[in-house]
């Protein structure tokens, strides 16, 4: 039997098109400089969000953390969300690379609120405290079930940062599902951030490759981090070419995976095993059992129906869509989900 994937939308493989496309591309050494196809995918990505540069990069981890070290330094903090990716799931690279202090929000679903980055900036004149110097904003929220801001909430938390001189960070590793939900254009981002990190590996369905988006300066400055970090890669063209097919191609795509996600939220607001979905908003459904399963054993009972899905907690269950779940996978997983209703508790 077909595996249903659902753990992450990082689990795609490439099409046979993008494949294609791929083998043909130009390529250089790009730490010379000289690879064009790079040079493509780094000025696409940056016309697209109006930033003057790009700098293509092997993962979203790396062009999230090259951006906190570039923007930050020892004594100085940023200030995220609790959820937050940068904070949560990046091995604690803050501290490792940057060496920087985090104030941490809870935020809703993942967002925060002018406010809340408003009372987390610390006093200038007191060194007691670290020195406030960057928000981080991520848009989807992964740990929010997939919220998003829209640009109105962005430009919000934009005029605090312009007002107190804080740089503001996205990690856009689902950018494109936020602005489709949002029926929104990425120009505007880059009037509102310093830096952007986009994903070419999640929804969009790239084997590799985020690009960080920022000023001329502020994108030499992050080259020569990537570079420290080991990150400057040779004939990276083949992966940029994918980065490339999935802007041109896999954009519009990108309601159908929220239309499935919507379909699994549905059967999981009907089943007798669930205490809470949060709601849909993107690609991602993470819902809360009740006590007839724990995450782990709700997991387990997926993959005997040939379903892989992620515990996000101890009754957490995360499921994301992307474009590896057909039609026909997505039927299957929503009879399964359907079939556990009225089964035995664990
Ligand atoms: C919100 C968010 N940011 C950043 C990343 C990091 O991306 P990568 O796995 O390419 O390092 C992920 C990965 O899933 C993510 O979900």
């Amino acid at each position: 039997m077909l595996i249903t994937d659902l753990r992450s939308d990082t689990v795609t493989k490439p099409t046979p098109a993008m494949l294609a496309f791929m083998f043909k591309a130009e390529v250089g050494d790009d730490v010379y400089g000289e690879d064009p196809t790079v040079k493509a995918l780094e000025q696409k990505t940056a016309e697209m969000f109006e930033m003057e540069a790009g700098l293509f990069c092997p993962s979203g981890t790396m062009t999230n953390q090259i951006a906190i070290k570039a923007h930050t330094e020892p004594l100085t903090e940023i200030i995220c969300d609790v959820s937050s990716h940068i904070y949560q799931y990046e091995g604690g690279g803050i501290m490792f690379n940057a060496g920087a202090s985090v104030a941490l929000v809870h935020g809703e679903r993942g967002k925060l609120t002018p406010a809340q980055v408003e009372a987390h900036i610390r006093p200038l004149d007191n060194i007691h405290f670290p020195v406030t110097k960057l928000v981080s904003l991520e848009n989807t929220a992964n740990k929010g079930g997939g919220a998003y801001y829209t640009l109105a909430e962005i430009a919000a938390i934009s005029a605090v940062c312009r007002k107190h001189r804080l740089a503001l960070h996205l990690d856009g590793a689902r950018v494109f599902n936020a602005l489709t939900a949002a029926n929104e254009q990425p120009q505007a981002y880059g009037h509102y951030f310093d830096s952007i990190s986009i994903c070419l590996s999640k929804g969009l369905g790239a084997p590799v490759g985020s690009v960080l988006l920022g000023s001329k300066d502020f994108i030499k400055k992050s080259n020569r981090i990537r570079k420290a970090l080991g990150g400057g890669m040779r004939q990276a063209g083949y992966l940029a070419a994918a980065g490339l097919y999935a802007l041109n191609h896999h954009i519009e795509r990108l309601h159908e995976d929220h239309a499935k996600a919507k379909a699994l939220e549905e059967v999981l607001l009907q089943a007798d095993y669930v205490e809470q979905v949060l709601p849909v908003q993107t690609n991602i459904v993470v819902f809360k059992l009740n006590n007839r399963y724990t995450g782990a054993a709700f997991v387990e009972e997926l993959a005997r129906h040939s379903i892989k899905a992620t515990s996000f907690g101890p009754q957490l269950v995360r499921f994301v869509t992307h474009l590896d779940i057909t039609e026909e996978l997505l039927v299957h997983t929503l009879q399964v989900l359907t079939s556990l209703n009225g089964e035995r508790a664990f």
